[in-house]
């Protein structure tokens, strides 16, 4: 992942002490029906006396509040929008309705500033999801307009000072530690590796301590909330083993025998551990030159040890057929340093003047963003392989709503049977087959969640009739 630039994250001294229960207003309402406004509000990014921000947030608050429901449930949502411009929500991950997945343009008209939208979730699936605006995502989700979305399992497997949540964002501040709106939309950011910021937050909060049980079996929900950024974060530097990959459980904990996991824009990662001796963990992002510590477990006494080691019940998701599906090919293309073909944008050959003025510089098959026509289109059940070429300078983090996948193959080796997901990382000159039963009718997103690629061209759809 060269070709990412590195700007050192700036490093500050100041530290937030919480309990990981504590800080997470979860949302609640009356009538079973969440509120969530989004609006503008004032917060530090650093925090510390460092000035305030203008940020846009669900509930004044960056991440979001906290919403958590059991497997099965439906999450009656309702959207209110007090922006400045139209916006909606998206619901990362979970298999919803078509007409709940929040793309404006796509399954619903965005909502207008004053109005409301109903969202009803279902969640088939338990883990570790998030949700974010999807109308002019690379500048809402960037101002703070992103929150994360727990789905507990059936029976229960952690107690609440277990379950700890981590949720990065990586902000691009100014001199004066001011959030830079200017900066939003810059050229050479949706050209080359999208906007990536330099001070990193976890769950709003500059390296925060969390005190957590020691003798307990802790899970680690990580989330990568950056408009582009690759996390990098070594599992083993703490002893920690992956029991879920975008929310969906693997069964066996597993070491990683190789260093860093990488974590793309979007994707989660659920890490089992469990501290035998009390004091403080670091937990380190390591794509700079040197590493930040981005947060602190403050591992506290515990009498009661706990030795089973607990285990997930995978999601059921229907495995794909691979000797009837139907193939299609990817090929991705642009941005700096790649080989610029003729696209096609708004359903004609690109003009110079509009490659000027809509800064499309990507392109899926030769199509620079949506077009009238799906990438394909199949009937429902039907089982299908993506094989997608990247055919770009660029790593990107390729997302399909709706639906997660099998990876088959990367780079001509054989992907794990294990795993489902719904974010793939893809090197320079790489290459990725993914496979999944399409049984979810409805228009679907596919595109890469690096934002700024996303708006710059990187965005399609299928559809399942
Ligand atoms: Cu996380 Cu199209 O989105
Ligand atoms: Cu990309």
């Amino acid at each position: 992942m060269s070709s990412l630039t590195r700007r050192g994250f700036l490093a500050t001294g100041l530290a937030t002490v919480v309990a990981p229960a504590a800080f997470w207003r979860s949302a609640k309402a009356e009538d079973g029906t969440i509120e969530l406004t989004a609006k503008p509000f004032e917060k530090s990014i650093p925090g510390g006396g460092a000035p305030a921000s203008t940020l846009w947030g669900y509930q004044d608050q960056v991440p979001g509040p906290l919403l958590r429901a059991r497997q099965g449930e439906t999450l009656r949502i309702r959207f209110r929008n007090e922006l400045p411009e139209p916006s909606s929500i998206h619901w990362h991950g979970v298999r919803v309705d078509n007409s709940m997945d929040g793309v404006a343009g796509l399954t619903q008209a965005p909502v207008p500033p004053g109005d409301t939208f109903d969202y009803e979730v279902n969640l088939p699936d338990a883990g570790t999801f998030w949700y974010h605006a999807h109308t002019k995502s690379w500048d809402q989700v960037a101002r703070g307009l992103y929150g994360p979305l727990i789905v507990e399992e059936r029976a229960p497997t952690f107690t609440p000072e277990a379950d700890i949540l981590l949720m990065l964002d990586d902000w691009r501040l100014d001199a004066q530690g001011r959030f830079d709106a200017a900066s939003l939309g810059n050229m050479m950011d949706w050209s080359h590796a999208g906007r990536l910021g330099n001070y990193l937050t976890v769950n709003g909060m500059t390296s925060p301590d969390i005190s957590v049980p020691a003798n307990t079996w802790l899970r680690l929900r990580l989330i990568n909330a950056c408009n582009s950024r690759i996390l990098e974060i070594d599992p083993n530097r703490f002893s920690a083993r992956v029991i879920a990959y975008d929310g969906q459980a693997i069964g066996e904990a597993r070491e990683l025998d190789y260093a860093p996991l990488l974590l793309g824009p979007a994707q989660r990662v659920d890490l089992l551990v469990r501290f035998d001796t009390p004091g403080p963990v670091a937990l380190e992002e390591l794509s700079q030159s040197s590493a930040y510590r981005f947060a602190t477990l403050n591992v506290a006494d515990n009498e009661t040890r706990q030795d089973r080691e607990p285990t997930l019940p995978p999601n059921l998701l229907p495995a794909p057929d691979l000797r009837n599906a139907q193939m299609f090919e990817l090929l991705m293309e642009g941005g700096a340093m790649g080989q610029m073909s003729q696209l096609t944008y708004n359903g004609r050959a690109q003009t110079r003047m509009d490659f000027m003025a809509n800064k499309q510089v990507w392109g899926f098959n030769g199509v620079a963003n949506m077009a009238d026509e799906p990438f394909f289109s199949v009937a429902r059940g039907q089982s299908v392989i993506v094989n997608v070429v990247n055919r770009t300078s660029f790593p990107h983090a390729m997302h399909t709503h709706g639906h997660h996948f099998k990876l088959l193959e990367r780079n001509g080796q054989a992907g794990d049977e294990q795993i489902w997901r719904d974010t793939f990382l893809i090197e320079p000159d790489g290459m990725a087959k993914i496979a999944f039963v399409a049984d979810n009718p409805g228009k679907w997103l596919f595109h890469c969640h690096m934002l700024e690629h996303a708006a710059a061209g990187m965005t399609t759809w299928f559809e399942i009739t």
